[in-house]
């Protein structure tokens, strides 16, 4: 910080280029459709902006995408949540820069990768413009961009990894999200290399609910919440149960039930699908159990014929990073 303006607001160097991390996800907690999420540490996207003489917004590089991602400004989620956030800030006419978009995590892994990129995006232009607008300020522009990658504008995936920690999204209209306290637990995350598009997998859910379905589950949400809050782990982990929209996407995920057998038996305190899949996650009491876990799923994945990617993390409490 440079010092204040006459309003009281601080000022911020604003600097010419910016290096970017923002983290995967674990949207919905297993119970907690589009409400809940948490950050990981990793993995996590890489995004390098770098302002231009020219106003308008480019996509000049993509790596770790294998060619899938579109570099058309427009139709890139990175880019089009930037010019909206541009455009909103009157910057349009004035304001240019260059992406570099460095992807560090798989792509339709149920991991918040579309988020993690967007989060990365609109984190480095927000630093390049002086930081005009808080990271909750941040949050509809990413939501925006979260509806172009998968057709809906849900915020369980961009709220954590722009907030960190643990985010409740309370209510979508108005938008109202509230951070809760982080669990002292860590992640463990295996990605299957299955490929489930959000989009697919959020049509296959049920529309609509038997209320004692509904019971089971707004129980199970307010338990996760009471024992995020009350740091009870027994009730974490009695609370990470979905009635509701588990026993439709689990199909999507080799042998499912197996691995979670596995979890729970190595020493899981709870285990699920993270976001829409195909990735499986369980949280563990301690790094040597998520460990533990990790491997044994990949090792019964692998004896499946399926090849995966396995993370071991503890709750990312701080959101995104300037690197450099
Ligand atoms: N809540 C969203 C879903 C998260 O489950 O479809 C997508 O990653």
């Amino acid at each position: 910080m440079l010092g204040f303006l006459s309003n009281g607001l601080p000022i911020y160097p604003m600097p010419d280029s910016v290096r970017v991390f923002a983290p995967a996800t674990v949207a919905n907690l297993v119970c907690g459709f589009d409400v809940l999420g948490l950050a990981v540490e990793r993995p996590g996207d890489e995004v390098r902006m770098t302002r231009r003489a020219a106003p308008g917004v480019r996509v000049t590089r993509i790596t770790g995408d294998d060619g899938r991602l579109p570099l058309a400004a427009e139709r890139n989620t990175v880019s089009a949540s930037v010019q909206m956030l541009l455009r909103h800030l009157g910057r349009d006419a004035d304001f240019g820069v260059d992406i570099e978009l460095h992807k560090q995590m798989p792509i339709g892994s149920g991991l918040g990768s579309s988020a993690a990129s967007t989060v990365a995006g609109l984190w480095a232009i927000n630093e390049l413009l002086g930081r005009p607008l808080t990271p909750l300020e941040l949050l509809p522009f990413a939501m925006q961009g979260e509806e172009l990658a998968c057709g809906t504008g849900h915020a369980d995936n961009v709220a954590p990894a722009l907030l960190g920690g643990v985010v409740l999204i309370r209510s979508y209209a108005p938008l109202e999200v509230v951070r809760l306290p982080a669990p002292p637990l860590h992640c463990a995350i295996v990605y299957p290399h299955v490929e489930v598009a959000t989009r697919d997998a959020r049509q296959l859910i049920r529309r609509t609910v038997p209320l004692h379905d509904a019971v089971t589950q707004w129980g199970n949400v307010a338990g996760l919440v009471s024992g995020l809050f009350l740091n009870d782990i027994g009730l974490i982990g009695r609370s990470m149960q979905d009635v509701l929209v588990e026993p439709v996407r689990a199909m999507l995920i080799p042998d499912f039930y197996r691995l979670r057998e596995l979890a729970m038996h190595a020493g899981a305190v709870g285990f699920g699908i993270s976001g829409s899949g195909p990735s499986v996650f369980a949280f563990a009491p301690d790094e040597a159990t998520a460990a533990a876990i990790t491997e044994q799923l990949q090792r019964h994945l692998a004896g499946l014929g399926v090849g995966s990617e396995g993370y071991v993390s503890a709750v990312n409490q701080q959101g995104p990073r300037v690197i450099d």
